[in-house]
């Protein structure tokens, strides 16, 4: 049964420091995540997103349950390089995924680093010219090129570059979007839709935006304290909220966003 999870979660949680000072950020959750599908984590701050998804992440362990990937312990491959090369993720700020010393280029063609068996340096150029023209960067525009050189956008599709290169199984994107304005916003989630088909990658999407939430997923998971307090297909949970955190949660979109186009639609224009 296991066979077609990518995740699977029993009753886990992840408790920071004891007694009285403890701070339970992850509740006694369980879900199940399939292959190839696209989960988003909303919820207000605080409620225990991002430190979900480092578990999936295996950056942090479960302190009670059980999380398997692929049907076994997450932490059954030993060396979590493992993990890593099959689930990668892409972080609310990507100057912190970059290393400013090194040049852009260079710690692209690091990423084969990962790899079990590494191309040639030819191929590998070639590979990171690939991904680079992928998110739509002209490979000399940034040759030579630190960091610091390029704007919060460029650099998120660096990171979109990155995974290009990696093709993990699994995709998280933590708040992908939260440093550029709308319309490199809606071409992030542009390349992160072509991404998933070219790759046939499972992502789970971590946001505050229930109408992002909206147009992007198979399934939408409302945390609220560490909880996960209501989940089900975007249709369900947009337009027969059972939860009064999601009730709450959808009526601080902005008007704008009221009049929804059906979600099948959206996702067809945006192709
Ligand atoms: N390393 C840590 N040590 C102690 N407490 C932590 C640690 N990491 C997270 N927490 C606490 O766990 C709770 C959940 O944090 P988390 O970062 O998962 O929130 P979030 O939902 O991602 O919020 P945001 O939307 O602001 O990113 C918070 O109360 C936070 O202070
Ligand atoms: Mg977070």
């Amino acid at each position: 049964m296991t066979e077609h999870l990518k995740f699977e979660a029993t009753h886990i949680s992840r408790v920071f420091g004891h007694g009285k000072k403890a701070v339970t950020a992850v509740d006694d959750v369980s879900f199940a995540i399939k292959d190839r599908e696209i989960i988003s984590l909303v919820g207000q701050s605080g409620c225990g997103k991002t430190v979900l998804a480092k578990m999936l992440l295996r950056l942090e362990q479960p302190t009670r349950g059980e999380l398997l990937f692929n049907g076994k312990p997450i932490t059954a491959t030993g060396d979590p390089r493992n993990h890593w090369r099959q689930v990668q993720a892409v972080f609310q700020d990507p100057f912190s995924c970059f290393n400013q010393f090194f040049t852009i280029r260079n710690q692209l063609k690091a990423s084969f680093r990962l790899f079990e068996k590494k191309p040639s340096p030819a191929e590998i150029e070639e590979r990171v010219d690939q991904a680079l023209l992928a998110v739509n960067i002209k490979p000399r525009e940034i040759d030579g090129k630190f960091p610091f050189e390029l704007s919060g956008g460029q650099m998120q599709r660096m990171l979109l570059a990155r995974i290009f290169i990696l093709k993990p199984q699994v995709l998280i994107a933590d708040e992908p979007t939260s440093m550029v304005d709308a319309c490199s916003r809606a071409s992030i989630l542009d390349y992160l839709m072509k991404l998933k088909e070219e790759l046939s990658m499972t992502i789970v999407f971590v946001t505050h935006d229930i109408g992002l939430a909206y147009y992007v997923s198979d399934s939408i998971y409302i945390m609220h304290k560490g909880k996960i307090v209501e989940q089900g297909p975007p249709d369900d949970v947009t337009q027969r909220p059972q939860s009064d955190v999601t009730k709450r949660l959808l009526e601080d979109i902005p008007d704008v966003h009221r009049e929804w186009i059906p979600r099948e639609a959206a996702v067809a224009a945006a192709r």
